[in-house]
């Protein structure tokens, strides 16, 4: 099998809160991350495709193909935008790159053409980065 990955990138704000929570809880659970009016980060998103090369182009998945659907499913909406507030697909949730990185993996796997999706790595700082493969 051979995996093949396609890096995006994104800018995005969020604010990590949970509404159950007073405001002093949440500033004891996230600290700066609960800043009312949000923070933001440069994030890249890794989407790998596993699959053998098709016979007749040679490819896993038309990695063109690939860059276009991330494009319009994921980084149109969420790329200079407050995640919090601006995208539908993350309302009601606690926007962390854990519950970010299980959303983005609900749209984009039912859209791979070829292959399957075997995992998305999303870095939300250089030094954090979490990886979800579907389980
Ligand atoms: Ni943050």
């Amino acid at each position: 099998m051979i995996y093949v990955t396609r890096r995006v990138t994104f800018s995005a704000s969020h604010r990590l809160f949970n509404p159950r929570l007073s405001d002093k809880e949440n500033e004891e659970l996230f600290d700066k991350c609960a800043n009312r009016n949000g923070h933001g980060h440069n994030y890249i998103m890794e989407v790998t495709v596993v699959g053998e090369p098709q016979e007749h182009t040679g490819y896993v998945v038309d990695l063109k193909t690939l860059k276009e659907i991330l494009r319009q499913e994921i980084v149109d909406k969420v790329d200079h935008r407050h995640l919090n507030e601006d995208v539908d697909f993350l309302k009601g949730i606690i926007p962390t790159a854990e519950n970010i990185a299980k959303v983005f993996w609900r749209i984009l796997q039912p859209k791979i053409p070829d292959g399957k999706l075997f995992s998305i790595r999303l870095h939300e700082t250089e030094n954090n980065v979490v990886e979800y493969r579907g389980e």
